[in-house]
């Protein structure tokens, strides 16, 4: 067999991956199989899949059922358009599936293949929404610093982390960001949505987007008020709220969807990665009964907008197994208790080891923030890379996991499948709390 990692190297282009590294080092892992919370390499290591790969297998890897629907799909019908109202069962059943689980308003599903699609598809809903009933230059999108959106033109632009634009030298207009309630708290956060509103002018933005908890920002959980706050704000401008669901939808924070924590119901819903666990690709927007309706009257001759494989009827029978599974295996719930679990576990470890700063988690959706004083809150340099050292720490250990060092951060991301039970929480910690000592043995030596 010829050598993976120079193959890897001489013609594999890596996702949000350093060129230069793959080229000196090689590929980090190359993943063979996995089980349940586990993933095994070529070499016979297994670790534990912290992260759930990019926080998308929610029912975790290797379930059976899911390749069997997925071959018997395929071997009834593998691919049919969904354009021009062609349909098929799979697809239709899933849209009925999904407006039954999203909160109330939400009735009506259009699909894509992935979260970046997704968003990019609700801004472009949310603008014809406003061009149809005469209102053309209500067009811009309001998002949030540190929020993550995806890399479709549109999505790049809504998110919040400016690496992401500069990547290909800028982002495309109409596009303006306020400030988390991370940076500044609750009150100012609203305040400083409100200012951006205010200096955009009210009358040219078509949507506020932001996800319920901030994930590749740093898993950032939105105080108690947030959202009910960020809908009555909305509605006093008139403007769309959509929620991004891709991460915090089905299951992943103990509650079906995230923003169901705070009992607000955006206008719409983006959705992606847990919908079918990554088991195939699929997302979509859920609109509210007050889009459609509009989209019903109004959006007159073809709706210039759709993917191939929007409805993918594999892609659709798939997302259906998963979500049986999701219910009938009770991982909503278990996500919720797990979830506290793991809180408990980063509390104890914030009393033994004196570089742990906040920790937080909403389901199985979590995270540690490493700073030099955690009375002040006073960060590391980042040239100390805190962050990428436990990781590295965590991975020798057996643990896969993501740092997250925007703005001087150390943090450490925690979202497992939503199948982890007690025992397997447990060895997290224990590896977790092992991974931060040694990294603190480590820098207070050199200092
Ligand atoms: C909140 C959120 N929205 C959108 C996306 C983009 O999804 P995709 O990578 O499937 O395009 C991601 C991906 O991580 C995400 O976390």
């Amino acid at each position: 067999m010829e050598n993976l990692i120079e193959l890897d190297k001489k013609h594999f282009i890596h996702p949000t991956s350093s060129i230069q590294d793959q080229q000196a080092k090689g590929a980090k892992l190359i993943v063979e199989k996995g089980e349940g919370v586990y993933l095994t390499d070529t070499k016979g290591d297994t670790y534990i899949d912290g992260m759930s790969s990019l926080w998308n297998v929610n029912i975790g890897h290797g379930r059976k059922e899911l390749a069997e629907v997925a071959k018997q799909q395929m071997e009834k019908l593998a691919f049919s358009s969904t354009f021009s109202t062609f349909s098929h069962e799979p697809a239709i059943r899933l849209a009925k599936k999904i407006a039954d689980l999203a909160p109330r308003n939400l009735n009506a599903v259009f699909f894509t293949s992935g979260g970046s699609e997704s968003n990019d598809s609700a801004i472009k809903i949310a603008r014809h929404y406003w061009k149809i009933q005469g209102q053309p230059e209500r067009n811009k999108i309001v998002s949030l610093k540190r929020g993550y959106h995806g890399v479709a033109a549109g999505s790049t632009s809504a998110t919040g982390i400016p690496q992401f634009w500069e990547m290909a030298g800028h982002m495309m207009t109409g596009f303006a960001h306020a400030r988390t309630p991370y940076e500044i708290g609750t009150k100012q956060s609203i305040e400083s949505i409100r200012e951006v509103i205010e200096a955009e002018g009210p009358e040219t933005i078509a949507a506020f987007l932001a996800e319920p908890v901030q994930g590749a920002g740093g898993v950032l959980i939105p105080p108690q008020d947030y959202f009910k706050e960020v809908r009555e704000l909305c509605d006093a401008y008139g403007i769309l709220f959509i929620a991004d669901e891709v991460i915090t939808g089905f299951g992943r924070t103990g509650t079906m969807f995230g923003i169901e924590h705070w009992q607000v119901e955006p206008d719409l819903m983006t959705f992606a990665k847990g919908v079918t666990s990554g088991y195939l690709p699929l997302g979509g927007v859920i609109v509210s009964d007050k889009v459609h309706d509009v989209l019903k009257e109004k959006s007159v001759g073809t709706l210039f907008h759709g993917f191939t494989y929007s409805g993918h009827p594999t892609a659709a029978a798939v997302a259906l197994k998963n979500i049986e599974i999701i219910e009938n295996e009770g991982l909503v719930e278990n996500s919720r208790k797990m979830g506290e679990e793991l809180l408990k576990g980063f509390q104890r470890i914030k009393g033994e080891l004196n570089i742990v700063g906040e920790v937080r988690a909403l389901g199985l959706l979590g995270a540690v923030e490493l700073v030099e004083d955690p009375a002040t809150n006073k960060r590391f340099s980042s040239d100390l890379g805190v962050a990428p050292r436990v990781i590295e720490a965590l991975h020798e250990r057996g643990v896969i996991c993501r740092s997250v060092t925007y703005d001087q951060t150390d943090i450490i991301c925690f979202s497992p499948p939503l199948v982890m039970d007690k025992a397997q929480v447990d060895t997290v910690i224990e590896r977790l709390h092992d991974a931060i000592l040694s990294v603190q043995q480590e820098i207070s030596i050199k200092s």
